[in-house]
Formats: structure tokens, C-alpha cells, sequence
């Protein structure tokens, strides 16, 4: 399965780049990622995207948007990311984390990854084989400096560094940047009923972990401040080999393993490390103590949403319809790079449609994906009236001919027992 998965990534960006017609013999290709892989592209839920505008009602801006779209798509990235069809949300699903991430020889674990490796970037590895927990990217806006070892303190810099060094992807245009900025500081944690907004404990927690709280206060609180998001924004070295950013404890339930080499496999673990480290002399009720401590901070109450046919039509909706601000606007170039993302996105969406039977589904979807070409072309000819009035036809279409794919979407890999019988 893992194979097939990545081999899916790659016709969804020829089905991008326009290549639909090839999409089909690129099925049994498998040649892109060493085996015993696993990046996880077809998932059967993935956390809920949060963000901070919409949850308190608000409509979301343009620029986020398009942060969100900028963040699925491998386009932005180079080399062998961009071949496998890897994006940042690939690694940071629904901005929290993908702990099944594997791609042999760069991850030491699942959940691990070596972005200073030549697989991704032949001139940024640094020789050494060290891999790195992926971080949940919720409430990264209160995180800074980022990196593992707080090397940026502008998340800017920071997100223009994995593009271009990292993933050896092109200097991104600004507007990108921006949007990708936009989109990641939007991003929140679930909320968590055992937590006050100042990050005390609440009732909803148990006793046990209101004592773990009383030590943790003690012991521990200097550097992951309950009122700062469990962060103190500076690097310490605790024993693990190198100064290290301090990360949150919140959503920790659903992050192991642990510490930034994901050494540490629960959080006994990193008690017993902790225990040693500052000799605390912790006895065995202290530890149980502070387990429920932090399984209480860290919990995340909210589960997966299941991905699905009519989730992933809606956003492609929306996301399509971002390029009525540049039509509006009379930007050819910006319409263009929308354009090609959504396309992008329909791509995913064919990924699924993966059986014989199916190919009145992926016509639809490969005639989907010209319509909305068609669009780009008449901005590039300056038509940006009628450009508009297609895009809106093509939204009328989407709604129109949605229900063409429910017939097929319940032997699709939108099933997930389809799913789990492909793996
Ligand atoms: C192959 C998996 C992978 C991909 C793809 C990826 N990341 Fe990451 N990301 C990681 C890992 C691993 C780390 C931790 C490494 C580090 O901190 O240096 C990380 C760290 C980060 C951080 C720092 C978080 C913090 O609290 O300090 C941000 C922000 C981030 N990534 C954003 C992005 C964006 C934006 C993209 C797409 C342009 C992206 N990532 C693509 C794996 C990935
Ligand atoms: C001197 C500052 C400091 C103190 C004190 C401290 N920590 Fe940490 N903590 C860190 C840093 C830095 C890391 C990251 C280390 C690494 O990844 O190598 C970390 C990592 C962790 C992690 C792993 C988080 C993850 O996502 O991987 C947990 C859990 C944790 N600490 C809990 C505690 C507990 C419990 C205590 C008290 C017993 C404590 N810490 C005391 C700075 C501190």
C-alpha cells in the first residue's frame, strides 16, 4: 500500500500539471520512495483544521485561504518532495501532526523526519543522520523562536527556509509567503476542558492530576509556563544532546514519541529523563502524579474528522473560488498559481477514484481540471470579465454534476474499508 500511495501523489500532480491523460499508466509506477515507505497521503481522517477566525465566527480572509492551499501543495516545494507529491500538510495534517510520516532512510520512526537530508535536498544536508519529531503546528504563533533549536525567530523566515532549503523548492513568490504565514498563525489547538485559560487545571481533571500540578509548578514550570502556552520561547539543553527549543505540552496525547529525537517513547519516559536529569528523587505515586498531570494538559478532546467525498468537494469549491480576488484584481500571474493548485486538489481527489469501473469519476474530474484551466487562460489573455463569469459557471458545474461521483465514491478509497483493504 505504501507504495501505491506515493505512486497516487505523483499522478495527482500530473493530473495538476495538466497531464490527466497519463494520470491512468502512472497507477502501478512505484519507483519514487524506498521501500517500507509510508507517507500517509491517503488517510482516512485527519485532525480538524482549527483556526482562530472561524472558530470565533468570523469569516475567513483571502490571504488565509490561500495560506491553506499554498500549504497542500507540493508545487512549492522541489525535488524529490515535489516528485512524491509531499506538502507541508503531508507532515503537518491539518496543521497537527502526521505521526505515520515514514520515508525509509530519511525517518528513523514514524512521526520522524531528516529535513537536512540530500533525499530532499542534496545541498542542504549536513551530513548527519538525525531525524526530528514533526511538530503539531497548532498555536504555533505563540511558539516562536521555531525549529527545533529556535533558529528563526520570524516565522516568514522560518516557512521560506523549508521551501528553499529544506525542499529545495524555488524562492516562493511574496504574496505566498505571506499566505503561508497568514494560514499557520490562524492555526489553534482544540480546546481542552481540563485546561483554564490561564493554564491552571480545572474540575474536569482528576485528583491525581491536581496533584501532579502542584509539582510540576515545582519542578518544571519555569520553563514550560502553563499561562504562555506551556513555552518559555528559549532553548535549554536538558540532557537530550543539544540546546532545544522548549516545546508546548499541549496535544502531547496524540505527538508521541517524544523529546525531539523521539527518544523518549511515553511519557514515563521523559519523567524518569527529567527525574535523573534535575534529581528530583520522584517516587513512584509522584510519577503517576505527574503522568495524569500531563495527559490532562496534553489531551486532545477532539477527534478526527473522517476525510471524505463531500468534505473534500466543498474545499475544492472554496479553494477555487479564491481566484476571483485576483480576477478582480486583474492579476493574471496570481490567478494563475491558484488555478494550478486547485488543480492540484481535484488531483487528490482523483487519487481516489482508483478502480477500472471508475473512469466516468476521473472523466469528470480530468474535465473538472481543464474548465478550470480554461479559466487561467483567459486571464493570461487579460479577459478578466469573462474569466469571472466562467469561474462562477464553474462553481454552478461543480454543484451540478457533484452527485455524478457518489455512485462510484462507495468503492472508492473515499471507503474506508476500501482503504483499509488496499493497505
Ligand atoms: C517531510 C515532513 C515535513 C514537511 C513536508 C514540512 N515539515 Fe514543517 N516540520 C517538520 C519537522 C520534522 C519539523 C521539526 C524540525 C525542526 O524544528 O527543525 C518541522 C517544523 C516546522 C515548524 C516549526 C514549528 C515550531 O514550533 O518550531 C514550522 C512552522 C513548519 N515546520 C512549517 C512547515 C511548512 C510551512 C511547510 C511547507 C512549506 C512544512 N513545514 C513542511 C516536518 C515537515
Ligand atoms: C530547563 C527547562 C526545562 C525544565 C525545567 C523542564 N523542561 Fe521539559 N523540556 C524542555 C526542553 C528544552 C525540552 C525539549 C528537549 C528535547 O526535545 O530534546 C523539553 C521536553 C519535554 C517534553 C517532551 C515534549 C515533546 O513534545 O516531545 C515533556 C513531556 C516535558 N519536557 C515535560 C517536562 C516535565 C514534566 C518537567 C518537570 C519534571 C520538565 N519538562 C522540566 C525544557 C524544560
Amino acid at each position: 500500500m505504501a507504495a501505491r500511495r506515493h505512486s497516487l501523489a505523483a499522478v495527482a500532480l500530473s493530473l495538476a500539471l495538466g497531464s490527466g491523460a497519463s494520470a491512468q499508466s502512472q497507477l502501478s509506477d512505484s519507483r519514487w520512495l524506498p521501500p517500507g515507505s509510508d507517507i500517509a497521503s491517503s488517510l482516512s481522517s485527519e485532525p480538524r483544521e482549527i483556526l482562530r477566525v472561524t472558530e470565533a465566527g468570523g469569516i475567513e480572509p483571502f490571504l488565509v485561504g490561500l495560506g491553506r492551499l499554498a500549504f497542500r501543495s507540493p508545487l512549492l516545494l522541489g525535488g524529490e518532495a515535489r516528485r512524491l507529491g509531499l506538502s507541508c500538510n503531508t507532515c503537518h495534517t491539518g496543521g497537527g501532526a502526521n505521526t505515520s510520516f515514514f520515508v525509509a532512510g530519511v525517518s528513523d520512526l514514524p512521526g520522524n523526519v531528516d529535513g537536512a537530508h540530500s533525499f530532499f535536498n542534496l545541498k542542504a544536508d549536513d551530513g548527519r543522520n538525525r531525524s526530528i519529531n514533526i511538530p503539531d503546528l497548532r498555536g504555533v504563533r505563540w511558539r516562536g523562536p521555531y525549529g527545533h533549536d529556535g533558529r528563526f525567530w520570524s516565522l516568514r523566515e522560518f516557512t521560506r527556509d523549508v521551501i528553499v532549503t529544506e525542499f529545495a523548492g524555488d524562492d516562493p513568490p511574496a504574496v505566498i509567503l505571506d499566505a503561508l504565514v497568514a494560514y499557520q498563525n490562524e492555526l489553534d489547538q482544540p480546546t481542552n476542558p481540563n485546561l483554564a485559560p490561564n493554564g491552571a487545571l480545572t474540575d474536569r481533571a482528576s485528583e491525581a492530576a491536581h496533584r501532579g500540578e502542584t509539582l510540576f509548578r515545582r519542578d518544571c514550570a519555569a520553563c514550560h509556563i502553563p499561562s504562555a502556552g506551556f513555552v518559555d520561547r528559549l532553548n535549554h539543553d536538558v540532557g537530550t544532546g543539544e540546546r532545544i527549543d522548549t516545546p508546548t505540552l499541549l496535544g502531547l496525547s496524540v505527538t508521541a514519541p517524544y523529546l525531539h529525537d523521539g527518544g523518549a517513547a511515553d511519557l514515563g519516559a521523559v519523567i524518569d529523563h527529567f527525574d535523573k536529569l534535575l534529581g528530583l528523587g520522584y517516587g513512584a505515586d509522584d510519577k503517576q502524579a505527574l503522568t495524569a498531570y500531563l495527559d490532562a494538559v496534553g489531551a486532545v478532546a477532539e477527534p478526527d474528522v473522517p476525510v471524505t467525498l463531500d468534505r473534500d468537494l466543498v474545499r475544492l469549491r472554496a479553494l477555487a473560488g479564491l481566484a476571483m480576488t485576483p480576477l478582480q484584481d486583474e492579476d493574471p500571474a496570481l490567478t494563475d498559481l491558484i488555478v494550478e493548485l486547485t488543480r492540484f486538489e481535484i488531483g487528490r481527489i482523483f487519487e481516489r477514484f482508483h478502480r477500472n469501473d471508475h473512469q466516468p469519476a476521473q472523466r469528470l474530474l480530468i474535465r473538472w481540471s481543464r474548465a478550470l484551466g480554461d479559466i487561467a487562460t483567459l486571464a493570461h489573455d487579460r479577459k478578466f470579465a469573462a474569466a469571472r463569469v466562467a469561474l462562477a459557471g464553474w462553481q454552478t458545474m461543480l454543484d451540478e454534476e457533484r452527485s455524478k461521483l457518489d455512485g462510484a465514491a462507495g468503492t472508492s478509497l473515499y471507503n474506508p474499508d476500501v482503504l483499509a483493504k488496499a493497505g
